[in-house]
């Protein structure tokens, strides 16, 4: 048995960890796909991405079909042992289809009707678009369900990409009727989006028009329904191919790519209609902290499908296209990142794209085959890597278990960035960031959750903000702390409900038993300046007026500059049988000591403790326990087993036995297999 067949993934038929890329080969003439099929060949790749971006090759006019070409490089890549990704092809609508319904190109807020000549031109709620995409879905469906090289359905691409909204005639149609599905009679929208206010009263659904360019500020209800809408537009979409997919292909699992933690598109809602979750990725090499966001990104797609094994679909080998500046990946970055991206559950590591385009937007992007050939740095790190990889087949289809979750809620961070709030500056990646550096620079691995999660396995739970709260989900948040749970939550939470109005009483409306606060004042800081606490801490961006309420909340720490001086910053407050902390200010990076307390209380260890710059997560299941070590530094590092890995193990990617300590270079890696206690018996 080749080490690639030791184990099997779970995400498709494939055996191993999936290898390969975006394959796009309408760009080449077809003696290069020969050639293309072999180098896959070579560099060890598993499966490839086919017919993203074929529409108008596949459907050249209304009623005239173009599949030989297709069938011949499919039966190609099937006699090379490459499985195919097959891409329903629906994210770029041919220029035929768009001359003879220009109703299916999207339109902005301003009214202005976006043209052909890029890509993802389509109103979602366009009749013309879904039936011509349904249609091709199908044809594509009835003609490869029983190829042998088909392993996974790639439904569109990258939904929301480029265009997140349409304000055309048909769409306002479109949010009329979700409208009226949501609250059915005029009197209840008219309560919800609070019409009481400037005169907004709505007399019938048809007076309704979507959020388009106004004189002022926007209803902010209104606002916030329509991005629930055009998140949910898109799902339909998407779930309506899918259902002729499961129709006419029900063995094959089918997904569609996600763009890691995407603002416009309630993952949550869309990873229930996914068989597995899959992501493209594309961190930036000019960000010294790009693995810390990449490995957030990567734990949201692990926990979107409650922990299953996930697939990076895309990533770049080295350099995007698409910054103003896009800087390479120095020699072993993208490996380096890659194993990240396994080490936090995937079972996949796939790019954009195989063979560098020599025409088009993307010219100057990365690939696994550079334009310079297999001459290159690129290809031989493509050929490397594959090797490596077919070494770590095992790992596919365990889990990496986590002690600490952080809530995301879509709503809610939609509801924090609408306008006309005390501070512009309240942005939920801001927000959520330092904690989770927090976390990552602690080796602590953190899941994230729903506000309707079910939290009782978790020892910590994290809000670093829920501006928008539902009594039902405060409910559930309050009953994890009183039968013992470890709460965290930031600064304006719990502000408004699921309509956004402010609950009664104010901050942090239905928090306030659990956390013993309440919140008097907002009190927002200026740009460039910040208050300090009596810790040494400083906070920026946000303060508040806050008071304790009831004798047990214990003020942690004070404001000690600026109007707020010797008031409370940081709360503590038992509840229960647990303990929750209010961070009432901005603490950014400040926020370490805090999450220490709770995390300490909660009794949450790292995974293991390692030097500055070294990530560690476990895998674990069937067949064994792996300890993914991964140096991001750029000097030598010596990582101490200790704990439940002080027995050592076998180094994966060299075949080595590693024993007391792990000694890693600059951008070094180990995925150790960790021996059990009858030396030998998980060994190779
Ligand atoms: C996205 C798209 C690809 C390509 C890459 C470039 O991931 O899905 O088609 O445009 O970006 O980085």
């Amino acid at each position: 048995m080749t080490p690639a067949e030791q184990g099997t993934s779970r995400l498709t038929r494939v055996p191993g960890v999936l290898y390969g890329g975006d394959y796009n080969p309408e760009q080449w003439p077809e003696d290069v796909w020969a050639e293309d099929a072999k180098l896959m060949r070579e560099a060890g790749v598993t499966m490839v991405t086919v017919g993203v971006f074929s529409w108008a090759r596949l459907q050249p006019g209304p009623d005239t079909w173009d599949f030989p070409w297709f069938d011949r490089l499919l039966d190609l890549l099937h006699a090379h042992g490459v499985a195919v990704d097959l891409a329903t092809a629906t994210a770029s609508p041919p220029a035929w289809l768009v001359r003879a319904h220009p109703e299916i190109l999207p339109v902005t807020a301003d009214g202005v009707r976006l043209e052909f000549g890029s890509r993802q031109h389509y109103c979602p709620s366009s009749p013309a678009y879904r039936a011509a995409a349904l249609r091709l879905t199908r044809t594509l469906a009835a003609r490869y369900a029983d190829h042998p090289a088909l392993a996974l359905w790639h439904i569109h691409n990258e939904y929301g990409d480029h265009v997140t909204e349409c304000f055309c005639p048909r769409s306002a149609d479109h949010f009329r009727i979700w409208l009226t599905h949501r609250y059915e009679t005029i009197d209840a929208l008219n309560h919800a989006w609070g019409t009481a206010f400037w005169s907004q009263r709505y007399g019938t659904y048809d007076e309704i028009e979507p959020p388009r360019t106004v004189p002022g500020p926007v209803n902010p209800t209104q606002l916030l329904d329509w991005r629930r809408f055009c998140s949910d537009v898109l799902l339909e979409c998407h779930r309506a191919e899918r259902e002729v997919l499961k129709e006419l292909s029900p063995d094959i699992p089918a997904t569609t790519n996600f763009m890691s933690m995407f603002k416009a598109l309630d993952y949550w809602k869309w990873a229930e209609h996914e068989d597995l979750v899959s992501d493209d990725a594309y961190p930036d090499p000019a960000d010294p902290r790009a693995h810390v966001n990449a490995a957030l990104n990567y734990d949201l797609m692990r926990s979107l499908k409650g922990g299953r094994p996930w697939l990076l679909l895309e990533q770049a080998p080295s350099a995007v296209s698409w910054r103003p500046v896009n800087v390479p990946k120095k020699p072993g970055v993208q490996r380096l990142w890659s194993l990240q991206a396994l080490a936090r559950g995937a079972d996949g590591i796939m790019y954009f794209q195989w063979r560098a385009s020599r025409a088009g937007a993307e010219k100057y992007h990365s690939a696994l085959l550079p334009h310079r050939g297999t001459a290159s740095r690129g290809w031989q790190e493509t050929v490397r890597f594959g090797a490596e990889l077919a070494r770590l087949g095992e790992v596919t289809g365990t889990t990496t278990p986590a002690d600490v979750a952080i809530v995301l809620d879509w709503d809610s961070w939609w509801a924090l960035e609408s306008d006309d709030h005390p501070s512009a500056r309240m942005r939920w990646r801001d927000l959520l960031h330092p904690w989770y550096a927090a976390l990552h620079a602690r080796g602590v691995t953190t899941d994230f959750v729903p506000p309707h999660a079910d939290l009782t396995g978790y020892r910590a739970v994290l809000a670093p903000n829920l501006h928008l709260l539902r009594p039902e989900h405060a409910a559930r948040i309050t009953a994890y702390v009183q039968g013992g749970g470890h709460l965290v939550c930031g600064p304006f939470s719990g502000v408004v409900d699921g309509h956004d109005h402010i609950h009664d009483g104010g901050a942090p409306g239905p928090l306030r038993d659990v956390l013993g606060v309440g919140v008097d004042e907002f009190w927002p800081v200026p740009d460039g300046q910040a208050v300090r606490l009596t810790s040494g801490a400083e906070a920026t961006l946000w303060t508040e007026w806050t008071e304790t309420e009831g004798p047990e909340t214990e003020i942690v720490d004070t404001y000690a500059s600026g109007e707020l001086t010797g008031r409370p910053a940081v709360t503590r407050h038992p509840h229960g049988t647990g303990t929750a902390w209010y961070v009432s200010a901005h603490l950014g990076d400040g926020i370490g000591p805090v999450l220490d307390d709770a995390l300490r209380a909660a009794g949450v260890r790292p995974v293991l403790d390692v030097p500055e710059g070294v990530e560690a997560t476990v895998r674990t299941g069937e067949p064994g326990t792996y300890l993914f070590v991964l140096n991001h530094s750029d000097h030598d590092t010596r990582t101490p087993l200790t704990g439940a890995f002080a027995a050592g193990g076998t180094d994966l990617l060299t075949g080595a036995a590693v024993h007391g300590h792990l000694a890693l270079g600059p951008l070094g890696a180990a995925v150790l297999r960790i021996a059990t206690d009858s030396p030998g018996e998980n060994q190779k």
